[in-house]
């Protein structure tokens, strides 16, 4: 035995099982955030696109969360995905499969328990608060709710200028100049709109006011959360057209998170589907649709209602409640509700794999042609 294997033991033998838990913890979370070559990232991601020119790398991002008792939520499962630049990614599932919280982990908020969000570049989950704010202009977040996402006392022309103030974005004739640009962009009359505050305006314009808001920055990335799904369907399809015209205008990226299929077909350029935690189908909205290769995507699609009074409704409507994310069942998250479900479901869980270009399933028995 060697001094070096003696003092090896002596620390093994300080730290104890506890102290190596952590060490061998540790060294997982840096293998994950480890550089992986284009070549790995395919094999291990075979989802992913290392030859573009990617925003965003997510590499099996965990979110738990404690809720007592013993009880761990696993809201967010190994979930992995890149964003291209300039397309928008939909981020679809049934309300609670863990949509907002995906949303909100690769901005760090909070940092997520464990796995990789590399963002132009950068380890997000490395880093420290003062790095992390430096990276915050260029990742912006938009919500549901439009109205309680404003200050009401602050008027109009405050809320847009705050982001601009706290990032020394110009002299005050340069922030008016910005927050009349962003206005009018966002298809607000300045005049009328910079000194009222947001309970005098409906959802819509509220909407227009955070889209604004969201952009006075210039990032590079915005996640949406389901941006539409507090608003009349009327004025749904304004605010879907107004985010692709300010997508268009300022070469944005976004990830638009919707529990509904209906409204993510007209936005996207790519869409995936999550149920309880789990990535399930990745492709183009058009093989998504009409390719469907999942039995839980299927379930989806079928319950979009079609405007065809002579066109019945799908058969495939999924039946039941989801399974609880603290008990999560084995194998595929999805077979206690799957009509095609074997032995193989609950004994072996299904990894995402190519079915023809782009399109990519996590299923045993994914739906034939
Ligand atoms: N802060 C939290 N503490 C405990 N559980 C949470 C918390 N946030 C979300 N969850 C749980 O995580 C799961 C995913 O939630 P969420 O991301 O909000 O789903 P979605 O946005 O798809 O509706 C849900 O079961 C939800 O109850
Ligand atoms: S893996 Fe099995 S349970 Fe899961 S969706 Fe496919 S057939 Fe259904
Ligand atoms: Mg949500």
């Amino acid at each position: 035995m060697t001094a070096l294997d003696g003092l090896v033991i002596k620390i093994l033998l300080r730290l104890g099982f506890k102290g190596l838990n952590s060490v061998k913890k540790y060294l997982a979370e840096q293998e994950a955030k480890r550089p992986l070559s284009p070549e790995e990232e395919k094999q291990l991601f075979p989802h992913h696109r290392p030859d573009s020119d990617r925003v965003l790398v997510v590499r099996n991002l965990n979110v738990e969360f404690n809720v007592g008792k013993g009880n761990v939520v696993k809201a967010v499962s190994n979930v992995s995905f890149d964003l291209v630049r300039g397309e928008t990614l939909a981020v679809v599932g049934e309300s609670g499969c863990g949509k907002s919280t995906l949303g909100k982990a690769v901005l760090q908020l909070p940092h997520p328990t464990g796995g990789s969000v590399n963002f132009l570049s950068k380890e997000l989950t490395s880093m420290g608060k003062k790095e992390l704010r430096d990276m915050r202009p260029a990742m912006q977040m938009i919500f549901q709710d439009p109205i309680s996402s404003l200050d009401p006392r602050l008027p109009v022309s405050e809320v847009l200028a705050e982001p601009l103030r706290v990032w020394n974005r110009g002299n005050q004739v340069e922030i008016d100049a910005k927050i009349d640009e962003l206005l009018g962009a966002a298809n607000l009359d300045p005049a009328v709109v910079r000194d009222r505050r947001s309970y005098e305006f409906s959802g819509g314009q509220c909407q227009r006011i955070s889209i604004a808001r969201a952009l006075a920055l210039d990032p590079t990335m915005i996640i949406c959360d389901e941006p539409v799904s507090a608003l009349d369907v009327s004025v749904q399809a304004q605010i879907l057209n107004l985010l692709q015209d300010m997508k268009d205008r300022y070469g944005l990226t976004l990830i638009f998170i919707s529990h509904d299929l209906a409204v993510v077909k007209a936005v996207s350029t790519r869409v995936m589907v999550m149920y309880l935690g789990k990535v399930c189908e990745i492709g183009t909205p058009d093989e998504i649709y009409q390719n469907t290769k999942h039995h839980y995507t299927r379930a989806l699609v079928g319950s979009v209602p079609i405007p065809d009074p002579d066109r019945p409704l799908s058969g495939n409507l999924i039946q039941g409640e989801p399974p609880s994310p603290a008990n999560p069942p084995s194998g595929c998250r999805f077979r206690t509700r799957c009509p095609m479900a074997t032995e193989k479901c609950a004994q072996e869980e299904p990894q995402l794999r190519e079915v023809s270009v782009g399109h990519f399933v996590a299923c045993h028995h994914p739906i034939a042609e």
